[in-house]
């Protein structure tokens, strides 16, 4: 596979069988992930593997369902105390990323399926579970595997996606890079994201609110 073939199949997977992925195959994941660029050169990550054989008790601090369903995952941890003349580094988020998108394309290129997961437990949580140091921030996790053909979204298409209050959400078209380019100077272009509509914090308030006062009228008639 080439590389632009391998940037356009990738989608993200969240739905796997439960066919084993070797240790070499693993090792060759983590190897893309290494390879990508980071700030200062400091490759300052961790990466936890989680798959069946992880205990039962650590594997559930994840929480999530793509994750606890996925044969394997990747909890990428990385350095958030590093300093360069006398500043604290802040890109540690930047440098982890580049290693995660290596791996999601280098998984795409074997056949495999993956997704990236942020919705995932609070950090204190999962420092606590991974026993991962304070000096080390979480910044996702990749849930990987052989995936089910019946999970693989098309354009447009509903998908499942857990980490969504809605549920559900359509997998919408690439803007184009019209839309995306700008030259010299920021702009706006007509139904670019600068005036798309993205899901408002209110109406989750709203309707939590709502909910939390049918249950206490609920409560109220017993
Ligand atoms: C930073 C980041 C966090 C994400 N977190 C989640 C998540 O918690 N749950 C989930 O199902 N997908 C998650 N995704 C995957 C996106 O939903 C997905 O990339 C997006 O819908 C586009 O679909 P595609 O990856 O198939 O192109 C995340 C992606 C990124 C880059």
């Amino acid at each position: 596979m080439d590389t632009k073939e391998c940037i356009y199949s990738r989608r993200s997977i969240r739905r796997f069988t439960d066919d084993t992925v070797s240790d070499e195959c693993i090792h060759d994941i983590i190897e893309a992930g290494i390879h990508a660029p980071s700030a200062c050169n400091f490759a300052a990550w961790k990466f936890i593997l989680i798959s069946k054989d992880t205990p039962e008790y650590i594997r559930k601090a994840m929480c999530n369902q793509i994750a606890l369903t996925a044969p394997y995952g990747l909890l990428v941890v990385y350095r958030n105390d590093l300093y360069v003349s006398g500043r604290v580094l802040g890109d540690y988020i930047q440098s982890a990323s580049a290693a995660i998108q290596n791996m999601l394309l280098y998984i795409t290129s074997i056949g495999l399926g993956a997704c990236w997961l942020c919705g995932i437990p609070q950090e204190k949580n999962l420092r606590k579970a991974f026993s991962i140091p304070r000096n080390f921030s979480v910044i996702g996790y990749i849930a990987f595997g052989h995936p089910d053909p019946e999970g693989i979204a098309t354009q447009n298409q509903m998908v499942y996606h857990y980490g969504d209050e809605e549920r559900f959400r359509a997998h919408q078209p690439r803007y184009s890079v019209d839309q995306v380019l700008c030259k010299d100077k920021f702009r706006s272009v007509t139904d670019d994201c600068t005036s798309a509509k993205y899901p408002d914090a209110w109406s989750w308030y709203k309707k939590k609110i709502k909910t939390a006062l049918s249950v206490l009228k609920l409560l109220k008639k017993k």
